[in-house]
């Protein structure tokens, strides 16, 4: 590594730290990494990709032992990462109670998505930055996802500095694999194949076909859902628990406001904590105010309405 590479590395993890966006070369893609712990750094990277609704985030870690202070390895998947990491693995596993990571960056699931990436800046910049990072890949969304820094500064001109690594050798996402028990669920087909996975092992992968319902994430493993009944777009009645958006009326029962203000913004930092409020109150119904539909209130809603669903229903994300 050369010592302007060092230095570029250096400089990208002061940003990281201090809450900004930083694009990095993994072998896979480009990811457009923030650091894990910070909602606000989180929620920039939605904004900045002007993904829709919140998708839970892989959370790319220096090693095994920083991936374990937010996942909690059975012997299984402990052996996978030993096998298989660095690289493009990303192995889905229930959080660590006191995680810390931002509740944005999981979408409030209780499972999280993580991965050590092959790759000597994306190791350097992970240590360097002492924290792990969430970064889905380094491109608007909607559109190819980037293989090269160039690639990086098309998508998105200089909104965003790109550590600038060469041209990845995969070019393909990362295979996502659940562990649950005992069964191996391929979520995402991807740059490590399932018959590497299955020799390793011994163990047959199932796979989850691309677009079924049950690939929606949270829809395989257990889903964030309150133990609360939810009503979506109403005002509270007595006995409920409110979960208000802008001016609230006076109200006698537990209630959280997303955001007074009605910026949409606090409202999406403070919805999967204040959700466990409520839910934590006991109540048997949470009434939801409405949300208006538009920039971060598109992933709100998402999030809402998923809540909100008859259990047992898959809704595709
Ligand atoms: O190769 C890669 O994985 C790249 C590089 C940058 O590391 N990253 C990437 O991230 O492809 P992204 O955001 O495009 O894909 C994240 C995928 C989503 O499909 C999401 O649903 C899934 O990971 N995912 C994340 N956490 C999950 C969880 N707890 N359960 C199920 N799926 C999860
Ligand atoms: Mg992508």
């Amino acid at each position: 590594m050369t010592p302007s590479l060092q230095t570029e590395i250096e400089d990208a993890a002061a940003r990281l730290k201090a809450g900004e966006l930083v694009a990095f070369p993994t072998e896979t893609v480009y990811g457009l990494g923030a650091d894990a712990t910070n909602v606000d750094a989180v929620l920039s990277i939605y904004q900045t990709k002007g993904r829709p609704r919140f998708n839970p985030l892989i959370i790319h870690c220096a090693d095994l032992a920083m991936a374990e202070r937010y996942g909690q390895f059975s012997p299984l998947a402990r052996q996978l990462a030993e096998i298989f990491w660095p690289g493009p693995l990303s192995i889905v596993v229930p959080l660590r109670p006191g995680h810390g990571l931002a509740d944005v960056a999981t979408a409030g699931l209780d499972s999280v998505a993580l991965r050590v990436p092959d790759h000597a800046v994306a190791l350097e910049l992970l240590r360097a930055a002492g924290r792990p990072l969430a970064a889905p890949s380094a491109n608007p969304s909607g559109r190819l996802s980037p293989t090269s820094a160039a690639q990086v500064r098309l998508g998105f001109g200089d909104a965003v500095p790109v550590l600038d690594g060469g041209p990845c050798q995969s070019g393909v996402e990362s295979t996502i694999l659940a562990v649950d028990g005992d069964r191996l669920i391929q979520l995402r087909a991807g740059a490590l194949a399932r018959a590497d996975i299955e020799a390793a092992t011994g163990r047959s992968v199932e796979q989850v076909r691309d677009g079924a319902a049950i690939s929606a994430p949270g829809m395989l493993l257990s889903h964030y859902a309150p133990n609360a009944r939810m009503r979506l777009d109403t005002r509270p009645e007595p006995g409920e628990a409110y979960l208000a958006f802008g001016p609230a009326p006076a109200f006698a029962g537990t209630m959280r406001n997303l955001s007074e203000q009605g910026d949409l913004r606090e409202a999406a930092r403070n919805l999967f904590a204040m959700l466990h409020e409520l839910d934590a109150s006991g109540a048997g119904t949470i009434a939801v105010a409405p949300i208006p539909e538009t920039g971060l209130g598109e992933a709100i809603n998402d999030r809402l309405r998923r809540a909100a669903a008859p259990r047992g229903e898959a809704s595709s994300p």
